[in-house]
């Protein structure tokens, strides 16, 4: 049995987390979430209370962070400012969350003698070319375009930092697009299901040729699991499942999972310096690991998530009207 602490854990992906670890280990887990807009507490229950612990506070609350650290054998660091246009439109929280945040964390880690692991993204290496026959590896350079994803690589590069200089017992991972239950309605899958649902037709950015590389939520958990547990000290690990789809394919299935003309949607104004290309080549975590991903079948996985949506009005309708008012004042 191990204790984990789980940053971030009232969002997308950290609430899978706690589900996936709950259901196949018999770890214990404290959540510690500062319940900002992308926060929600719905998203974290029915969870066994005696292997599970919430505390609302921010990870930049030193003494909080130091207790709390110092009473597990781990942290799993998913805390963070993480969607591109609101750190267009407001970088400031961006940087005191994911750098500030982070810096919190691994200092009590260090204090403490603790191992760590750190949740980042493909997006501190850039972008691609649409035919460039590379995909990013743990040795390719950092190249970030926005607010977002030069804070998770200013980040990225404490933790490397950490390891070197102190001896912070910590691994990175970088993962490609996420989807799957829970995702907040200001996410592109989430943001055009419920707009469907509310008989309003999917917004796509610019000409809807960028690419994303799609990841069920699940697969990212069972990854950063076997990271926790096999993975080395110092060591980061791509996390990936061979699933590029441009924005413009993913629309048309959702219309087509939805039962609607695969047409039926508008192209509003692109993201300025929105990047082309994300593409992950996983074969480390693959060969020196042995992680497989479970999802393959990335339309199934899309219905299965358009169904959830739909059985889960409950969940996202507080949300919808406010997101949809923010973007539209951006056009979008
Ligand atoms: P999210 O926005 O859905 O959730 C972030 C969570 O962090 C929220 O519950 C929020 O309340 C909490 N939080 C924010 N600031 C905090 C603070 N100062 N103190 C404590 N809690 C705070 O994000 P997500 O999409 O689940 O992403 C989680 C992590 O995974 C991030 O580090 C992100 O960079 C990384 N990541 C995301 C994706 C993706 O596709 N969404 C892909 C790769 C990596
Ligand atoms: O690659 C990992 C990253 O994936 C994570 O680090 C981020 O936290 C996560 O938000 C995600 O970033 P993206 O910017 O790729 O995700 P988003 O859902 O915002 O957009 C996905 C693509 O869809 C992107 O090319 C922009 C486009 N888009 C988005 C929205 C919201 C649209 O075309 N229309 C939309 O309405």
């Amino acid at each position: 049995m191990r204790r984990l602490l789980v940053t971030g854990g009232a969002g997308f992906i950290g609430s899978n987390f706690v589900h996936y670890v709950l259901g196949h280990t018999d770890h214990h887990v404290i959540v510690l979430d500062k319940l900002t807009y992308a926060g929600n507490l719905e998203s974290l229950k029915g969870l066994p209370s005696q292997r599970f612990r919430f505390v609302m506070g921010d990870i930049t609350d030193t003494s909080l962070v130091d207790e709390l650290v110092g009473s597990v054998d781990a942290v799993v660091h998913y805390a963070a400012e993480s969607h591109n246009d609101n750190s267009l439109q407001d970088p400031r929280p961006f940087l005191d969350t994911n750098i500030i945040g982070t810096y919190t964390l691994i200092e009590a880690a260090r204090r403490h003698g603790k191992r760590f692991h750190h949740i980042s993204t493909d997006e501190v290496y850039g972008d691609l070319e649409l035919d460039d026959p590379e995909r990013f590896t743990e040795s390719t350079p950092y190249n970030p375009s926005s607010p977002y994803s030069s804070t998770k690589a200013g980040s990225d590069l404490l933790v490397r930092a950490w390891v070197r200089s102190f001896g912070l017992e910590a691994t990175i991972s970088n993962c490609s697009n996420n989807y799957g239950p829970y995702q907040h309605v200001e996410k592109f899958i989430p943001r055009q299901i419920t707009n469907v649902i509310d008989g309003v037709r999917p917004k796509l950015y610019g000409k809807g040729e960028n690419v994303r590389d799609w990841i069920h939520a699940d697969d990212h958990s069972s990854a950063v699991l076997t990271i926790l547990d096999k993975g080395s000290t110092g060591e980061t690990y791509l996390i990936g499942a061979d699933g590029e789809k441009d924005n413009k394919s993913v629309v048309e299935l959702i219309l087509k999972a939805m039962g609607q003309p695969v047409d039926a949607y508008d192209h509003v104004i692109d993201r300025p310096g929105h990047d082309l290309r994300y593409a992950i080549d996983s074969t480390k975590l693959r060969t020196e690991l042995g992680w497989e991903p479970q999802y393959r079948d990335f339309e199934a996985g899309l219905e299965a998530t358009v169904q959830w949506y739909r059985e889960n009005e409950s969940w996202w309708r507080p949300q919808k009207a406010q997101t949809e008012a923010k973007y539209k004042e951006q056009g979008q």
